[in-house]
């Protein structure tokens, strides 16, 4: 059930060949999705010159030699040297009937690969903060549609579990008890636990010596100490969780790859490159320098490997993710799913690890950037006092919103069913304004647009599927029993039912291109290609009974495309709204 671009493609090529000559065979239709018809095609264009021949011949000739009647009602030359396309309505309810016998909705499995993606990566007794909600979530809807497309992906949560801070932590979870309310705090309000740990090592000379000891067993392996960071990484992981779960993120205690994870391969890591002259000492410390890697007045920039100190930093750890991911993960693709600051830093990583040998050509790594998250002065999202935003008062806030307005609209409802919507649009709100702009920039956060009925936003969609469902509803049937036939007459049935079939490649796009938004910018075409169908076509009121079977079949088509679109970024559709 592929798009119909696939078949026109193919058509055109066998046209190009008929007119042209078996050389042309293989020339880009270059066809796309048209405002004047269904689609355009481009190619007379590209290849007048290559002819010598007026655009607007070559494209008369090419479609001489078109056999599209089988799927075409109309072929016409326009403006330059056009060609316009408008499908036959026959044929498209064909394929709408394909797609509603297909589970997968015109989703092509691809040929498997092993991606691991690097993701949402908090740290152990800090709070997440909206910098995290995006890795998070961008990184939860890669996940679900490479999986989806059949890829064998590995979510690899590299939570900051290690560095000299913790001794502090460990000495202030001592002090506090094991099972102490402050304890607790790190499962709560982890930044109350951290300052108050931070405010004992800076007030006190005798708290700071026994932390910095502290770190010392800690690397040593101390038992009672490692015991302690272990508890501590227990309390943080729990919170963690607990976001995942409100979040409705797939992360689990089984993808948790922290940094220590990689500890014991540090040095070696080190020595290695050492070795081989790949790293050299700098006033002190290790560092690989890289051709092309210079910053002001052509000074080189190193990837520090070893501080001056004999301490490492993200540099060697993320070496060493690479190399595992590689030997161990056997990766294909690797995704890093981080914000884009950190895009200097991965190129020099990932150079470091190809002049290694522990990253082959044929493994491609990706850096996701991640653009940052502005409030509504366009500077990085603060609380009014200008202390960072939590993450678990901004979902509760949305939630929050989403209750008001559930609680006032459908009042009919019993509470524990608006509790549940209400949660519903509110993290899918969040989830969704996050989504849907590219990953790599900016965007304001804005409850109120987020939260609308109206535009590109998680409710409008949710809203979309729950109007389908109550067609249903009302209708006493159920989605599934609606297969068709499909007879298209009206505009805008032949609209809704181009789009439906544009769905597989579309999901194929942001695997490809690990742009989720894409798929946000075709599921908001969708919803309004089926409102504006709504809105002329009646379904239940329909007289004929062949235009009711069919027009069902059309809703039962969209909700179902549009309940999975939702899915693979992570965003639940409510029953009804
Ligand atoms: N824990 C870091 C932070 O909160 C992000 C780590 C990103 N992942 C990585 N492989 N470097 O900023």
């Amino acid at each position: 059930m592929a798009d119909p671009s696939h078949l026109l493609a193919e058509r055109v090529r066998a046209g190009l060949g008929a007119a042209f000559g078996a050389e042309l065979a293989d020339a880009d239709p270059a066809i796309r999705p048209s405002q004047f018809a269904d689609y355009q095609v481009n190619a007379a264009l590209a290849l007048a010159k290559r002819l010598g021949r007026p655009p607007r011949e070559v494209a008369a000739a090419l479609l001489a030699q078109l056999q599209l009647d089988d799927v075409c009602a109309s072929v016409e030359v326009s403006g330059p040297g056009f060609l316009n396309l408008t499908l036959r309505d026959e044929w498209l309810g064909g394929q709408v009937e394909g797609l509603l016998a297909d589970d997968r909705l015109g989703v092509a499995r691809e040929e498997r690969q092993v991606i691991p993606i690097d993701y949402s990566a908090p740290n152990v007794a800090k709070e997440m903060h909206v910098g995290h909600l995006r890795t998070t979530v961008v990184g939860d809807a890669l996940a679900r549609t490479l999986e989806h497309l059949g890829h064998d992906v590995i979510r690899q949560n590299h939570i900051g579990d290690w560095g000299t801070p913790f001794g502090m932590l460990i000495e202030h979870l001592l002090e506090v008890g094991e099972g102490s309310k402050e304890a607790g705090l790190l499962r709560s309000d982890p930044n109350a636990f951290y300052q108050a740990a931070r405010a004992k090592f800076d007030g006190s000379a005798d708290f700071a010596t026994r932390s910095r000891a502290r770190v010392v067993a800690l690397q040593a392996g101390d038992p009672d100490t490692r015991r302690l960071w272990r508890e501590l990484i227990a309390l943080s992981t729990a919170y963690f969780n607990s976001i995942y779960e409100q979040l409705d993120v797939t992360l689990t205690d089984d993808d948790l790859a922290g940094e220590s994870t990689y500890n014991d391969e540090l040095a070696g890591i080190c020595d290695d490159l050492e070795r081989r002259g790949i790293a050299v000492v700098d006033e002190g410390a290790l560092c690989v320098f890289l051709e092309g890697y210079t910053g002001r007045e052509g000074k080189p920039v190193p990837l520090i490997i070893r501080k001056s100190d004999g301490g490492y930093g993200y540099g060697t750890t993320d070496l060493a993710t690479i190399r595992h991911r590689v030997r161990e993960l056997h990766a294909d693709r690797i995704l890093y799913v981080i914000g884009a600051p950190q895009h200097l830093h991965l190129q020099m990583v990932y150079a470091t690890a190809r002049k290694a040998g522990w990253l082959p050509d044929t493994v491609e790594p990706v850096h996701v950037q991640i653009g940052n998250v502005l409030g509504s002065d366009g500077k990085i999202l603060k609380t009014r006092s200008g202390a960072p935003i939590r993450l678990r008062a901004l979902l509760d806030e949305a939630v929050e919103r989403a209750t008001a307005v559930v609680d006032q609209a459908r009042s009919d409802l019993d509470g524990d069913t608006r509790a549940q919507i209400a949660h519903q649009v509110g993290i899918g709100a969040v989830k969704y304004a996050d989504l849907s702009v590219a990953h790599d920039s900016e965007y304001v956060f804005d409850f109120d647009r987020m939260l609308a009925l109206q535009g590109n936003t998680g409710p409008y969609l949710q809203y979309a599927a729950a109007r389908v469902r109550s067609i249903f509803r009302k209708a006493g049937a159920e989605p599934a029993s609606a297969t068709g036939p499909v007879v298209i007459r009206h505009e805008a049935e032949h609209t809704l039912a181009l789009r439906l079939l544009g769905f597989g490649r579309v999901v194929a796009q942001v695997g490809d291109a690990l742009e989720p938004h894409r798929l946000c910018t075709y599921l908001f075409e969708l919803a309004q290609s089926f409102m504006a169908f709504y809105e002329h076509c009646p379904v239940l009121g329909a007289e004929d009974p062949v235009v009711r079977a069919s027009r069902l079949a059309l809703s039962a088509a969209t909700l179902r495309v549009l309940v999975q679109g939702l899915d693979l970024l992570g965003v639940q559709a409510p029953d009804q709204m």
